[in-house]
């Protein structure tokens, strides 16, 4: 009898731990990357007779949104096949990647924006980094040459924008990100300049658009005659003392890169003040997934910003490498909580839904109205690079 009760009692042990218990990380991230590599075969059915068009996220019916090469964010969708034949070691996805991937190179002779370094990174980046494509490198350094054209000297950063709404000489967080190409050519080339301009903008940056508690202004401009700051503002976010979510992502993003990439322990240091000022924050809600902006009035029934979140995620996987064993462990719990729910189903679509994007829910500009809880290619983008980070760790 009373074995017949222990085998009853360790039945409904096993049924309960097993119904609670989570699923393996590997798991997550192998069924995400094969879920992500079938919706994007989908897209690329749609996509290949859209001669020079790239996806960009859908309307209310559903329906695809295309752009041209030069909307900014271009180079995502190319980025993303590349990451998935990195994954994959498909031919089939190669040839894609290759296909797509021309679509973007006239932009290499962009000087009207920053976004050269979006747009060519993530395409020929990716794609000289995974097949050492010998004609890649001089569109990345053209490139290159092109995001210098817009550096000014006497305030010590790339110019983000041209002169708008009363800004001489914008200047945002975002850009961080596009000093990956610099640094880049800088290794190609041997060329210092690159490498100057480069650490002088995150520098400048570091000093003018953080506040006290390591939350970021989205811009900060500058007046093109003198260099001094002229105004401390918002173009996407809540409002200009806020911290819009995208823009702290690519704060954390962007110190992690210069810190790989340079080595100057101040780029750590602040990428590590920026990363706890983040999973620290009261209104990071459980599943870790930023709500668009961190000072939303209406959270907590704010849209949640799913790309925001992949950012976020992939950085802190990267950070983890560099910190002691203390802070890896709370960055790493974070990422893996950000890949679990944008993972499941609550933000990842289903096969040939959503535009044949993978995530739902993000948000591209709340302000503006414009991509308000649509899928977004840089929200895949940085998805599919977390789960590729995590796997490689
Ligand atoms: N760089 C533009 C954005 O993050 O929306």
């Amino acid at each position: 009898m009373k074995n017949k009760f222990l085998i009853f009692f360790l039945t409904i042990l096993f049924v309960i731990t097993s119904c609670t218990r989570e699923k393996p990380m590997s798991k997550i991230i192998d069924e995400s990357l094969v879920f992500s590599a079938k919706q994007y075969s989908l897209m690329t059915d749609v996509m290949k007779d859209k001669s020079d068009l790239l996806p960009r996220t859908i309307d209310a019916e559903g329906k695809l949104i295309t752009s041209k090469s030069s909307w900014w964010t271009s180079g995502f969708y190319p980025g993303c096949l590349w990451y998935l034949y990195e994954y994959s070691n498909d031919p089939k996805i190669k040839e894609e990647a290759k296909m797509i991937t021309a679509r973007v190179e006239r932009e290499k002779y962009t000087t009207n924006n920053h976004d050269v370094g979006f747009m060519l990174y993530c395409s020929f980046g990716n794609g000289l980094r995974l097949t050492g494509e010998e004609s890649y490198k001089e569109v990345l350094l053209t490139g290159a040459r092109s995001l210098c054209t817009r550096f000014r000297p006497n305030v010590g950063c790339i110019q983000s924008w041209g002169s708008r709404k009363g800004w001489q000489c914008p200047v945002i967080i975002d850009n961080m990100m596009n000093l990956e190409l610099l640094m880049w050519a800088f290794k190609e080339s041997g060329d210092s300049t690159f490498y100057r301009i480069a650490v002088s903008h995150a520098d400048t940056t570091m000093k003018n658009h953080f506040r006290p508690d390591y939350s970021t202004f989205h811009v900060v401009s500058y007046d093109t005659i003198t260099g001094n700051i002229e105004a401390k503002q918002t173009a996407q976010g809540y409002s200009d003392g806020s911290a819009w979510s995208r823009g702290q992502s690519w704060g954390l993003y962007g110190y992690t890169m210069m810190y790989r990439e340079t080595g100057l322990d101040r780029y750590l240091t602040q990428a590590q003040h920026i990363a706890d000022f983040l999973i620290n924050h009261p209104n990071l809600p459980e599943d870790k997934i930023p709500y668009w902006d961190y000072n939303a009035p209406d959270i907590p029934d704010a849209k949640r910003d799913a790309s925001a979140g992949a950012i976020m995620a992939s950085a802190l996987i990267e950070l983890s490498k560099y910190v002691s064993p203390e802070a890896r462990q709370r960055y790493l719990h974070v990422a893996e909580i950000q890949l679990r729910s944008l993972a499941s189903p609550a933000y990842t679509a289903k096969l040939g839904e959503n535009g044949n994007f993978v995530l739902l829910h993000s948000v591209g500009t709340l302000p503006g109205k414009s991509e308000v809880d649509v899928p977004l290619t840089y929200a895949d983008y940085y998805f599919i690079e977390a789960l590729l980070r995590y796997k490689n760790l």
